[in-house]
């Protein structure tokens, strides 16, 4: 294995501005990478590019980070929709577009034709396995998960997770990266739908949705339980308003696609939010009112 493992990294690309994308894009500028964020939609990018210098702003002017440290990172950043252009120059790519199958693979076959040969391709997915993706490219032994949490500025575990065919020295660089943007990486040693913290999370989710579905008690109730007696920064309904109740229901779907078992898939009530728009903090409205 190479003696440093980021010798080749400079150029990170990451697919999607949507929340999770941008705040991955943010935090490896800020260590120091030049960094696009790439969306096909204009709106999408402009939106991500607002959202992150007002977050940035607001840590300023709260002396969490210095106005030097800040403007460096933008100055670094390309936000942009043209992806090939971007992507013909990076040497690591995560993708953090929707979690949708066909599109993921259709992706990974595009920048696998443009990248460079060096270029690791990452999926920030926690459902869809690198695995399902790696044979759309030529490269499968440098495909892998790379998994953050949401909000990417600040949660400190990212999830490296390889496919059969992921080369060690893809996960040693995955990690180094991780490290190098003073994240906590965790290596997983096989893939498994959910990895590690979503498993966790998921039984959680699974079991407030229950309660809640059966009457038991209501859903701020649940929260406050998971506040005060677990000590829990957020209850399991409010997380579900942050992370997106669009995601949740996507990432359930996945589940039960990869194993048919109807036990995975999305819980009634978050059935009909989905349907009615009601996505949480991004829509206005969700378990909670956000107007
Ligand atoms: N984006 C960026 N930074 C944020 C943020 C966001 N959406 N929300 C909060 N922060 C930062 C800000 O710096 C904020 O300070 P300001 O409001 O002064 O700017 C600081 O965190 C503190 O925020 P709050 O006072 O609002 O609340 P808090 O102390 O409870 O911290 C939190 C917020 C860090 C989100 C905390 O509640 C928390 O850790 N919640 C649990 C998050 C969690 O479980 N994440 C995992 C989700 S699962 C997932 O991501 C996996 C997946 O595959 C979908």
């Amino acid at each position: 294995m190479s003696e440093n493992p980021l010798q080749q990294i400079e150029h990170v690309t990451v697919i999607g501005a949507g929340a999770m994308g941008s705040q991955i894009a943010m935090v490896c500028a800020l260590a120091g990478y030049d960094t696009d964020v790439v969306d096909i939609a204009q709106e999408a990018v402009d939106r991500a590019a607002e959202q992150l210098h007002s977050r940035m702003d607001r840590d300023v002017s709260k002396g969490r980070r210095t106005r030097e440290d800040v403007d460096a990172a933008f100055e670094r950043m390309t936000f942009s929709t043209d992806r090939d252009e971007c992507a013909a120059q990076a040497d690591f790519v995560i993708e953090a577009a929707v979690e949708d199958l066909t599109i993921k693979r259709q992706v990974f076959a595009e920048l696998d034709a443009v990248c460079p040969e060096h270029t690791i391709l990452a999926t920030n997915s926690s459902n869809i396995v690198s695995s399902r993706v790696a044979d759309a490219t030529n490269r499968p032994e440098k495909v892998c998960n790379v998994h953050f949490f949401n909000p990417a500025l600040v949660m400190k575990c990212v999830e490296v997770v390889p496919n059969p065919a992921t080369s060690p020295e893809t996960v040693e660089t995955a990690m180094a990266l991780a490290r190098s943007i003073g994240k906590e990486p965790v290596q997983l040693k096989k893939e498994v739908p959910g990895f590690v913290a979503n498993r966790l999370l998921g039984a959680l989710r699974t079991e407030a949705l229950k309660l809640y579905e059966d009457g038991v008690a209501d859903y701020e109730d649940i929260d406050v339980a998971a506040k005060t007696a677990l000590n829990h920064p957020m209850g399991p309904f409010e997380l579900m308003d942050m992370v997106g109740i669009d995601v949740v229901y996507l990432i359930r779907l996945a589940e039960y696609e990869q194993t048919g078992d109807p036990a995975s898939l999305p819980a009634e009530s978050i059935r009909e939010k989905y349907e009615a728009g009601e996505y949480g903090r991004k829509s206005g409205r969700g378990w909670y009112d956000y107007e």
